[in-house]
């Protein structure tokens, strides 16, 4: 069974995130936090999802303009409860609703189906999800009676010390029938130390029915856990970067150091390939099969193909072809597409370039806003120099051709295949087809020049080492 409709909660301020930014937006691996709850929802088979917005109402509704999800309004935080209330004119009159909040990043489509199958099979009229904490501090706690029937929830700041000792508590979650809650929510009241009106306290209205309440005991209890301030959000984040390494490690990936290793659960990462210690890899990235990152790269939004090789640098939204070989220290900036069995070596930055396949930048090179056509050889300290203070202009540069060491390419230039720039050249001009371009002051040599004007140098070696 499956929730057709599910209501999420993100309209509190988040007081405790201390923060001018709504607390559901807060980020875990680069996505709001409420964005992994809407997935994960979706994931259950939830076909409707309505947010209900509140504080910071319009930031909320832009970041999650793409979701395809549809919101309701709670102008005041008058509770979970009354957030519920602004989605009813959109729940429809029967079946099921989830209830989610949107600080429960953790939660996973696999629990929100066996939930809500515990639900169907229960045949109660609300089911809570809970879970068992050893420090159940901050979490409404679930009451029963002696045979263990559900009671009752109390919130943290309305219970007495007993009720604080209970250490199964409440995960924030409910799957409801769409008529019990017609019914019962307009009959909360704010009766409580937060004078807010609870969504826990339909459990006790439940229960009192026919049908009853129920409760469904998540597996994994770090599933449930509710981001509140920030402390809890780096702990959050933690745990889901562990599952992250756990699935790729478990698909094939070996991950050196998983403690140090930072992966989005957007990445997808092919069979033996390595990740290095202190990588982070974000976005919509894609690593084919036998790559190797190395220890200290920064990867976002970019696809590696097999077998390539990258060793501290920094890669975004490029594209690099099979077995080419990137770093230590290259800075590949948006925009590039580098063929296969390409170098691009130490120091080497690239930006908005093609460079085709098996072309080579072995050192110190900036190459931006270039065609570089295929095996060409780009010098050490090689620039493309794109920019005339104004605007940006690209340089193409053909097949086969071999830009000497220190050159400068002054855009917009042209050189045609299996052209020779001779080293130290600055070219502003089209170089044709297998020529020759050499363009600096010829250098000049005289003999005995320095004994002339008695400019003789000490020999330094053997002094330094007599001062030792
Ligand atoms: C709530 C539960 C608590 C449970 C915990 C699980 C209530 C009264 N308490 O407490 O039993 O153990 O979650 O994490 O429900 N929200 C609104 N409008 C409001 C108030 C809150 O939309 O007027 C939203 C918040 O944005 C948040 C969610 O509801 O996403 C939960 O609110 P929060 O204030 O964090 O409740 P907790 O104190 O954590
Ligand atoms: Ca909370």
């Amino acid at each position: 069974m499956n929730c057709k409709t599910a209501v999420i909660l993100a309209a509190g301020a988040g007081t405790r995130m201390k923060s001018a930014k709504p607390k559901v937006l807060h980020e875990i691996m680069g996505r709001p936090m409420v964005s992994h709850v809407i997935s994960q929802v979706r994931k259950s088979g939830t076909e409707k999802i309505i947010v209900v917005v509140g504080h910071g109402a319009q930031e909320v509704q832009e970041a999650l303009s793409g979701e395809g999800v549809s919101f309701a309004v709670q102008e005041e935080q008058l509770g979970t409860g009354h957030a519920v209330i602004q989605a009813l004119d959109q729940i429809p009159e029967e079946g099921d609703v989830f209830i989610v909040c949107g600080d429960t990043p953790l939660i996973t489509g696999e629990t929100l189906s066996k939930f809500a199958d515990h639900h169907g099979k229960s045949g109660a009229a609300l089911t809570v999800l809970t879970a068992e904490y050893d420090d159940p501090t901050g979490y409404g706690r679930i009451i029963r009676d002696a045979d263990g029937r559900l009671l009752r929830i109390v919130e943290q700041k309305d219970a007495d010390d007993e009720e604080k000792a209970v250490k199964e508590v409440n995960a924030g979650m409910y799957c409801v029938s769409a008529a019990f809650l017609r019914e019962s929510l307009p009959k909360l009241t704010n009766d409580n130390a937060q004078k807010e009106y609870y969504i826990t306290d339909l459990i006790a209205m439940a229960a009192a029915t026919d049908k009853g309440a129920a409760a469904y005991c998540a597996e994994d209890a770090d599933e449930i856990m509710g981001v509140n301030n920030r402390v809890q959000l780096a702990a959050a984040a933690k745990i889901m970067r562990k599952r992250v390494n756990e699935r790729l490690m478990m698909d094939g990936v070996t991950i050196i150091d998983p403690d140090s290793t930072y992966i989005d659960d957007t990445v997808e990462i092919g069979s033996d390939t390595e990740i290095g210690p202190n990588t982070i890899i974000k976005g919509a990235t894609k690593i084919g099969s036998n790559v190797s990152v190395g220890a200290g790269c920064q990867i976002e939004d970019s696809v590696i193909e097999d077998g390539v090789d990258i060793l501290k640098s920094v890669v975004k939204e490029s594209h690099i072809g099979a077995r080419t070989h990137v770093g230590p220290f290259a800075y590949l900036r948006p925009g590039n597409e580098i063929g296969e069995e390409c170098k691009v070596g130490d120091f080497v930055e690239f930006k908005n370039s093609v460079f085709g396949d098996g072309s080579k930048a072995s050192h110190l090179a900036y190459i931006g806003d270039a065609d570089v056509g295929n095996d060409c050889n780009v010098g050490c300290g090689v620039i493309f120099a794109n920019y005339d203070g104004k605007h940006k202009h690209r340089t193409t540069v053909g097949d086969r051709v071999f830009i000497g060491s220190n050159s400068n390419l002054v855009a917009p230039v042209k050189v045609n295949d299996d052209a020779f720039i001779a080293a130290g050249t600055t070219v502003t001009k089209e170089v044709g087809e297998g020529a020759l371009c050499v363009g600096r002051v010829r250098d000049y040599t005289e003999e005995g020049w320095v004994d002339k004007k008695d400019l003789k140098r000490e020999k330094l070696h053997g002094s330094h080492r007599e001062k030792k």
